[in-house]
């Protein structure tokens, strides 16, 4: 069937193109894997693993929704630094210290192909690379550069990222409050989601008024984004380890799963609602984060 005939099948195709050029440009950022450079080699691995690249591809959209071109080699590149920093965040979470697990985008995890020392050092490298590549993103004003720099430094920093995780693989074995698994899970999850459509607004030059509504739609998707990880958790065919959360006091865990669908589908309404305020003018970003959702929960059954 023609793709440009039938709407599903465009909005398809276009999400297709988009991360083929994200796929290719990922590559061309990274350091060549050759032979004798193992770190190097598990850098590429981690990052070029087959990914859902939901952060990336958000950005892309959310900016063209704000008027900017997805074809913009600075949105491009900003775009890929979220996705190195979600590889190297996986890679952590993986290591047998945090979650160990054995399983990742359907391959062993990067340190049981490579082993624990090159699998922290590659983590390392991909996120100095993040923050090089942010520097030096393409048409850029310096002064734009460098507030992307910060953004993504302080998504990975001590209230970001390593807080997050830090929370999670802390207290996580014991019971926790409602309160404190949502606030662990903006650290560990709706934070890189804030940094990615912070970008956006940067690249699109938004108002204070959209990016203000891109962060807070950016919160709710985070949370959403990560019941629907755990509510996946028992799941075959997701590419990693099934019953992961077994003995973790995730919110599924600690209020149950109808309790959580219903959390959910609050997130995911409020999450909607901002991004509408945000980009008055475009559709795609919401389209995208509702079929995003309706096929992951499809996936789950
Ligand atoms: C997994 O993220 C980690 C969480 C924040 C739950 P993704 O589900 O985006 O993982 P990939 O990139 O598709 O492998
Ligand atoms: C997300 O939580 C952690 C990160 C932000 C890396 P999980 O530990 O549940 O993620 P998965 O299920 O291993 O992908
Ligand atoms: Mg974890
Ligand atoms: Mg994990
Ligand atoms: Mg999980």
């Amino acid at each position: 069937m023609n793709a440009d005939a039938d709407p599903l099948l465009s909005h398809q195709h276009a999400l297709q193109v988009l991360r083929d050029a994200l796929e290719r440009r990922l590559g061309e950022l990274l350091p060549a894997g050759c032979e004798s450079d193992v770190v190097a080699r598990a850098m590429r691995e981690a990052t070029l693993a087959p990914g859902k690249r939901i952060r990336p591809l958000l950005m892309l959209l959310a900016a063209s929704d704000l008027g900017a071109s997805d074809r913009d080699p600075a949105l491009l590149d900003l775009a890929c630094t979220v996705e190195i920093i979600h590889a190297a965040s996986l890679i952590l979470d993986d290591i047998p210290c945090m979650d160990d697990a054995k399983l990742r985008r359907g391959r062993p995890t990067l340190h049981r192909q490579f082993g624990e020392s090159v699998a922290i050092l590659a983590a390392v490298a991909l996120l100095s690379r993040a923050y090089a590549v942010a520097a030096e993103a393409p048409g850029l004003p310096g002064e734009q550069r460098a507030a992307a720099v910060t953004t993504l430094a302080r998504a990975v920093g001590l209230q970001g990222l390593v807080q997050g995780q830090f929370l999670d693989v802390s207290e996580g074995s014991g019971a926790r409050s409602v309160e404190a698994i949502l606030a662990t899970n903006e650290l560990k999850t709706s934070v890189l989601f804030g940094a990615t459509l912070e970008l956006a607004a940067l690249a699109a030059d938004a108002d204070a008024r959209a990016t203000e509504a891109l962060s807070n739609f950016a919160q709710e998707l985070g949370q959403a984004f990560q019941l629907i990880d755990d509510l996946a958790d028992g799941v075959s065919g997701t590419g990693k380890d099934t019953h992961q959360d077994v003995g973790k006091s995730t919110l599924v865990a600690t209020l149950g799963e109808s309790a959580v669908r219903e959390r959910l589908s609050e997130h995911l309404a409020r999450a909607d609602a901002h991004l509408a305020a945000a980009c008055p003018e475009g559709e795609h970003t919401r389209h995208f984060v509702a079929a995003w959702f309706t096929q992951q929960l499809d996936l789950i059954g």
